[in-house]
C-alpha cells in the first residue's frame, strides 16, 4: 500500500543575522512533528530555508562592503550547521537565491500577470531617504518620523505592480467557512477575519523599483518582485511548480502544515491562499501560528544583545535538553519566557530526575539482582495496572495530542508514565523483594514492567529527543524500537542489559 504523504514547512528565515533561539523554536517543533509522522508511517517532506532578498539585506551588505550574496552565504552555512547540531531532519533546504526558485518565481509572476491578477499601478508610501526605506503610517514612531532613525519621512510615489487581493476576498471567507480547522489555534482565525478580511482587502504591492536585490520582473526590468511573492512561493517552487510534470509537486502539494510564528499568520492565511487561488492551486490544509519566546518579557533582539548563540546551550547542556525545552516548556500557541535558568530547571526536573534517574536505577537494580538478565515471570499484582494500563493507552493519547499539534501535552503524557514508574518503584520496594528468596519471580516481573515502560516511553520520545531514545535502546539492548512494537510485553524476554550510562548530568546553578 502506498504511504500517506505529509508535507510540513517552517517559515524561510531572513539571513540578516545569525539565527537565535526563536528560530530554533519553530524549527525544533516542525522537526518533532516531521519525525513523529515518519515514525507513524507517513511519507514526509519537511522543508525549511532562507528568505534572502530585500532591501534590508541589501543595506546590511552595503554597510559591510560586500555583495548581498556574499553577506548571506556565511549566515546560511552557519544556519545549516546549527540545524545539524540540533538534529533537524529536513528533507529540503530552499534558498530564495537558488536559480530554480528565481526562474519559477518569474514564471509565477507572469502567470498571474497574464491572468490579469497582477497589474501596473502606482505605489504611494512614506519614504525615509537616509534609510532608503518605505514605511506605512502605522509603522512611524510617536512623532510621525522614521521608526529606525527618527528623521523625517516624506510621501513618494513609484510605479509598481499590484496583486488583486481584493478579488479573492469572498472566496477566502468561503474557504474559511468550509475549512474550520484551516487556521490554528482558532483564536487567530477570528483575528484574521475581524481585523483584516472583513474591513476589506486592499490590493497588494508586489514590486519595487527603489532597490535592486530581488528577483527581476522578466518583462519590466526596472522592477524587482517584492518580498511576499518571492518568499511564499518557496513552498511550491521547491516541489518544481510551475513545471507541469513535477513528480514532487504532484505528490506533496498541498502542504499539510505551514508552521509559522504568529506575526506572519496573516501572510500565510490571507495573501498566500489568494495567490494560490489565482494560480488555480489547492490551498494548504493547515496553518499553525505559534506564540513567541520572550526574554525577560521582551523580544529576542540582536540589537539588545539579550541572547546567546544557541550552540552555546547545546554545548553546555546537550542537544536534547535544548530540544526538550523548546518542545515542552510553552503551551503550544502561547507566548512563553525563555531563560537559561528555565532551561536548566526544566532539564533537572524532567530529564535528570524523572527520566535519567529512572533509567539508571532500574538498570542498576537489574544488574545487582539478576546480573542484568531480564525476564518477565508474569507474577503480577494489581498495582501493575497503574503502569501497564497506562502504557497501553499512551500511544493513543500521544497520537491525539500530536494531531492537534499539542506537542507539550504529548510530552507531558509520556512523562506521566515515567513518573508512574518512579512511584511504582517506591510502592513495590524492589530492595525488599530482593531480600526474600520466595519473591524473586515477583522482583523479575517488577523490573520487567519498569524496563518495558521505559522502552515504550523511549519509542514515543524518538520524535522529540532522538539521541536520548537511541541511548536508551542501546542500554536496554532491544531491537523493538518501532511504533508497531508499542504494546506492553514486546520487550524481549531473556535479554541482557548493557551497562547503564548517565543520560543527563544534573546542572548545578551557583
Ligand atoms: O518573517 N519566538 O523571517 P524571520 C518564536 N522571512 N519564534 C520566533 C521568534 C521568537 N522570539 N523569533 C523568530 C520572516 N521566530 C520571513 C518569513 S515565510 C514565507 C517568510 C520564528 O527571519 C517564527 O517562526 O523574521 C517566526 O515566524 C519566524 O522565526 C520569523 O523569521
Ligand atoms: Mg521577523
Amino acid at each position: 500500500m502506498e504511504k500517506k504523504k505529509f508535507y510540513i514547512t517552517t517559515p524561510i528565515y531572513y539571513p540578516s543575522a545569525d539565527f537565535h533561539i526563536g528560530h530554533c523554536y519553530t524549527t525544533i517543533i516542525a522537526d518533532a512533528i516531521a519525525r513523529y509522522k515518519r515514525l507513524s508511517g507517513y511519507d514526509v517532506f519537511f522543508q525549511t530555508g532562507t528568505d534572502e532578498h530585500g532591501q534590508k539585506i541589501e543595506k546590511k551588505a552595503l554597510e559591510t562592503g560586500v555583495t548581498p550574496k556574499e553577506y548571506v552565504d556565511p549566515i546560511i552555512e552557519n544556519a545549516k550547521d546549527l540545524w545539524k547540531k540540533l538534529g533537524i531532519s529536513y528533507d529540503y533546504f530552499i534558498r530564495t537565491t537558488d536559480e530554480d526558485h528565481v526562474k519559477r518565481v518569474q514564471e509565477i509572476f507572469k502567470i498571474m500577470y497574464d491572468k490579469g491578477d497582477i497589474y501596473k499601478g502606482e505605489y504611494k508610501g512614506l519614504y525615509c531617504t537616509p534609510c532608503e526605506s518605505f514605511w506605512t503610517e502605522s509603522q512611524l514612531d510617536e512623532n510621525g518620523a522614521c521608526p529606525d532613525c527618527h528623521r523625517e519621512v516624506h510621501e513618494v510615489k513609484e510605479e509598481a505592480y499590484f496583486f488583486r487581493l481584493s478579488k479573492y476576498q469572498d472566496k477566502l471567507i468561503e474557504y474559511y467557512d468550509k475549512h474550520p480547522d484551516f487556521i490554528q489555534p482558532i483564536s487567530r482565525k477570528n483575528e484574521m477575519l475581524n481585523n483584516f478580511i472583513k474591513p476589506g482587502l486592499e490590493d497588494l504591492c508586489v514590486s519595487r523599483t527603489s532597490f535592486k536585490w530581488g528577483i527581476p520582473v522578466t518583462f519590466d526590468k526596472d522592477h524587482v518582485i517584492y518580498v511576499w511573492i518571492d518568499a511564499l512561493t518557496n513552498y511550491i517552487t521547491s516541489l518544481g511548480y510551475p513545471d507541469e510534470n513535477s513528480e514532487l509537486f504532484k505528490k506533496y502539494w498541498p502542504a499539510d502544515l505551514h508552521l509559522v510564528g504568529k506575526e506572519i499568520v496573516r501572510f500565510h492565511t490571507i495573501i498566500w491562499p489568494c495567490m494560490l487561488m489565482s494560480l488555480g492551486l489547492e490551498l494548504p490544509h493547515q496553518v499553525f501560528g505559534h506564540g513567541w519566546l520572550i526574554i525577560n518579557g521582551g523580544k529576542i533582539s540582536k540589537s539588545l544583545g539579550n541572547y546567546k548563540d544557541p550552540r552555546e546551550y547545546i554545548d553546555s547542556y546537550g542537544v536534547d535538553a535544548v530540544r526538550y525545552f523548546a518542545l515542552r516548556e510553552v503551551p503550544f500557541g502561547n507566548d512563553g519566557n525563555f531563560s537559561e535558568e528555565a532551561l536548566i530547571s526544566r532539564t533537572n526536573s524532567d530529564l535528570v530526575n524523572t527520566l535519567g534517574n529512572l533509567v539508571n536505577r532500574t538498570i542498576a537494580m537489574s544488574k545487582k539482582y539478576f546480573d542484568s538478565k531480564v525476564e518477565n515471570k508474569h507474577v503480577n499484582e494489581s498495582i501493575d495496572d497503574s503502569i501497564i494500563t497506562y502504557a497501553n493507552m499512551l500511544p493513543n493519547l500521544v497520537e491525539t495530542k500530536m494531531n492537534s499539534f499539542k506537542v507539550n501535552e504529548a510530552l507531558e503524557d509520556i512523562f506521566e508514565l515515567l513518573k508512574r514508574c518512579n512511584k511504582y518503584i517506591d510502592d513495590t520496594t524492589p530492595w525488599l523483594l530482593a531480600k526474600d528468596e520466595t519473591k524473586l519471580d515477583r522482583l523479575k516481573t517488577v523490573l520487567y514492567n519498569i524496563l518495558e515502560s521505559i522502552r515504550i516511553s523511549a519509542i514515543l520520545l524518538r520524535a522529540f529527543i532522538p539521541t536520548t531514545s537511541d541511548r536508551i535502546f542501546k542500554m536496554l539492548n532491544t531491537k523493538n524500537i518501532e511504533f508497531d512494537t508499542l504494546e506492553f510485553g514486546k520487550l524481549e524476554n531473556n535479554i541482557t542489559l548493557n551497562e547503564a550510562e548517565i543520560l543527563f548530568e544534573r546542572i548545578d546553578t551557583k
